[in-house]
C-alpha cells in the first residue's frame, strides 16, 4: 500500500485496526477512521467517479468536502462525499457513472 509508515518528524504511524472494504467488487484493506478516498488512494484507485457529459474521471480535488468531485456510491447511496466520509468494516463502495441519481424502485443509475 502507499501510506505513510514511519515520517521524518511525526515518528511511527500509530497501529490502527484493518477493516475490509468492497471496492467495485474488490476486497481491499483499509484503516478504521480514515476515510473512503484515502484507502482507496492508499491502494492506487484515484479515479472516484466519471462526469455524465463527457464521461471524464474524477478523483480528490478540494479533499474538505466541498466539491463534489470524489462522490461515489456507497452501500447503494450516491453522490456520497467520499473525502469526508469515513470506512466502515464490510462497506461497499461503487465507482460513479453520472449524476448518481436514484432509480425509481431502489438502486442508483449505475446498477
Ligand atoms: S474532493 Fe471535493 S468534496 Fe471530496
Amino acid at each position: 500500500m502507499g501510506r505513510v509508515e514511519h515520517h521524518i518528524i511525526l515518528g511511527d504511524a500509530p497501529e490502527r485496526k484493518k477493516v475490509t472494504i468492497f471496492v467495485d467488487g474488490d476486497p481491499l484493506e483499509a484503516y478504521e477512521g480514515e476515510v473512503i478516498a484515502a484507502a482507496l488512494w492508499a491502494h492506487g484507485k484515484k479515479t472516484l467517479r466519471y462526469t455524465k457529459k463527457d464521461n471524464r474521471p474524477r478523483g480528490i480535488y478540494c479533499g474538505i468536502g466541498r466539491c463534489t468531485d470524489c462522490v461515489m456510491i456507497v452501500d447503494g447511496v450516491p453522490n456520497v462525499r467520499t473525502c469526508v466520509t469515513p470506512v466502515r468494516d464490510g462497506m461497499v463502495i461503487q465507482t460513479q457513472k453520472g449524476l448518481g441519481q436514484w432509480k425509481e424502485g431502489g438502486g442508483s443509475e449505475n446498477d
